[in-house]
């Protein structure tokens, strides 16, 4: 794994944005594979402007989320749909057509897991981003989920809940289930880039990097890939010093 570590969230978005700008400019036809939460905005905000600069265009560009609420109208602004057209996709050149998110709301969950498996599998996602939940989780992969997982429905943890609570009225509106690419899904990639920033990502920082290959820590995955770029800022990588 390479570990950047920056002195701010903002230097995080602009290394990032770095990422990402050579991965659209070497090959305009990218598969993204795209995350949502709070880690990515940033980013988000950097790419827009550097579509506003004529320094990238996503005129090509294919995306994939990693994961989305269930049972959540796509008109709900928690909803990762509403979330991707308000921090990236109405502001650039993207073809919408070309854009992937589960969808949360469809009869047949599983089948809609099966589709979207075999369209991941069929492209092939050339940079995916990540971002890590205070549990380790990654898309939406909790702890102990398999390793072998494709895309599946998940039951989300309490923690996870509790985390996300901050961008709802009342824990009670945060979904209970969530669509997820799976633990293989990820691993596919052909390039890996994980953004943490913040105290509240510590541990799961030290336990990705530092403890064993388990599924009680799902980013410990990451450790058998062989291209992956942490972007962490200094509260982020804290616990990463400690003896
Ligand atoms: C969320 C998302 C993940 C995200 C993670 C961290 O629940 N499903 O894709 O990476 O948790 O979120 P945040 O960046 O807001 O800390």
């Amino acid at each position: 794994m390479k570990i950047i570590v920056c002195e701010s969230a903002h230097e995080v978005a602009l290394k990032a944005y770095e990422v990402f700008k050579n991965q659209i400019t070497v090959k305009p036809q990218s598969i993204l594979g795209l995350a949502t939460g709070s880690s990515p905005i940033l980013l988000y905000k950097e790419l827009i402007q550097g579509y506003i600069r004529k320094e990238i265009s996503f005129k090509d560009v294919i995306t994939f989320n990693l994961d989305e609420y269930v049972g959540m109208d796509i008109s709900h602004p928690q909803s990762y749909a509403y979330f991707m057209k308000h921090y990236l996709f109405n502001h650039v050149d993207i073809n919408v057509d070309n854009t992937h998110i589960p969808n949360g709301l469809a009869e047949n969950l599983d089948l809609e897991c099966a589709q979207y498996h075999q369209a991941l599998s069929e492209r092939g996602v050339d940079l995916q981003l990540l971002g890590i939940g205070s549990n380790g989780h990654i898309g939406f992969n909790e702890p102990h989920t398999t390793f072998e997982s494709s895309v599946h429905v998940v039951k989300l943890k309490d923690s996870t809940r509790n985390d996300n609570a901050i961008f709802f009225q009342s824990i009670e509106e945060v979904p209970t289930h969530a669509l997820s690419m799976g633990i293989q899904d990820i691993l596919k990639s052909k390039k890996i880039v994980l953004l943490a920033c913040g105290k509240k990502k510590a541990e799961a920082i030290k336990a990705m990097i530092l403890g064993p290959i388990d599924e009680s820590c799902p980013g410990s995955i990451l450790q058998t890939h062989n291209d992956v770029t942490l972007i962490l800022d200094e509260e982020a990588a804290s616990l990463l010093k400690q003896k």
